[in-house]
Order: C-alpha cells, then structure tokens, then sequence
C-alpha cells in the first residue's frame, strides 16, 4: 500500500502513523507527507524520519482547483492507494474526493456527528459532555462527514481542562489512526454504499 499523510501543522498523527510503519505493523510501499504550510512541524518530523515531502502552498495558485491540480500531478508517480487526512486545514473538493473515491480517511477528535469543525475538544468541554471521543472516517463531500471506519470514546472528567483532555485524546488519536491505515492495508475494511464492514480487526 502507497500512503500518502496529508497535514498542515503540528503532525503527532503523521509520526505515530511513521513509528506504526517502521515497527513494521502497517505494511506500507511508497510514503509521503502532503504539506500546505512551510514553516509547519510536521514537515521537521518527515525530514527526521526521512519522509519525502511534497510542500504545496495555496497561496501560489489563483484557485482551489489549480492547487489540487498540483496535488495530483505531483502524486500521480507514487500510485496512491489512501490518502490519510492528519489535521490537513482545507476542506478537498468534491472533485477531489470522487477522484480518491473511497480511497480519503480522516481523523477527527470527536464521536462525529457530534462536535464537528476545528474546535471539537474545546467544544466538548463547553458543552459540559460527559464524554467525547475519536473518530476515524472515509472523507465524503462534507466536512467531517462521511463512513464512520472507528470510533473510541473518552470520558470528560468534571477536573478536565483543555489541555489534560487534549491529551487524553492525542494518546487515543494516536493508536486508533495506525489501526485504522492497518486495517485498510490489509484489504480489511469494505465500503458497501455507506456503510463500512471490518472483517477480523
Ligand atoms: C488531531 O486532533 C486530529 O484529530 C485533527 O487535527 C489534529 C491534528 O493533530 N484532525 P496533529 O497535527 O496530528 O498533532
């Protein structure tokens, strides 16, 4: 399987997904970084772990459809199998998306349908929930929408500040995204409509 991780800023998923790869737990060919921003971590945690990167700046094309046309020419040698959204900051194009059709996965720091958007943990704190959680989806047209692959939950302690539940749910991010790049590496996630099957997790 050919991986590309697609992220924007910090990349504590990109490197948990790396040290899955290297561990030898996800079989993984051809890996790369996908990056929309030059001054980001993720990009110092590639070159540590010899990931090539391939930096794309929005800001050096007139529109969303040209930057993604850049994405896809520069990914076309590496026959992409999924691609792995890792806190990547733009919403992909519809276009995009049936080009990857089925083949784009996200992780997103809530049990979705609730708490959707880039503030999700904080969100969840202000709501007063008792518990929040991960999810790991397919990418449709919407944000944060799509095929749910899995889902763990983490509870809310009436203690919990921002940063103790940030934390909680990195460390979970952190297992449940390798699993999830696993098990679709290993032919194990079928996608009937929209509906998703796991068969011997
Ligand atoms: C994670 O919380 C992920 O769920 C969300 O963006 C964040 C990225 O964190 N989509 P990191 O850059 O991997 O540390």
């Amino acid at each position: 399987m050919n991986l590309a991780i697609f992220a924007s800023g910090n990349g504590s998923n990109f490197s948990a997904i790396i040290k899955a790869i290297k561990k030898g737990r996800i079989k993984a060919g051809s890996v790369l970084l996908v990056c929309d921003k030059p001054d980001a971590r993720v990009i110092r945690r590639a070159q540590k772990a010899k990931v090539g990167v391939i930096l794309v700046r929005r800001e050096d094309f007139a529109g969303r459809a040209d930057f993604e046309a850049a994405i896809i020419r520069r990914l076309k040698s590496y026959k992409i199998d999924l691609i792995a959204l890792a806190g990547f900051m733009r919403m992909l194009s519809p276009d995009f998306v049936r080009k990857y059709c089925n083949r784009i996965i996200n992780i997103h720091p809530s049990l979705l349908p609730a708490f959707k958007g880039s503030h999700a943990i904080k969100d969840a704190l202000d709501a007063a929930a008792h518990f929040t959680g991960v999810t790991v989806h397919f990418v449709d047209e919407e944000m944060d929408h799509g095929p749910v692959i899995l889902q763990r939950e983490v509870r809310i302690a009436k203690k919990d500040t921002l940063v103790s539940l940030e934390k909680r749910i990195h460390s979970v991010e952190h297992k449940l995204y390798p699993q999830a790049i696993r098990l679709f590496s290993e032919g194990k996630i079928k996608i009937k409509g929209r509906k998703v099957e796991i068969s011997n997790p």
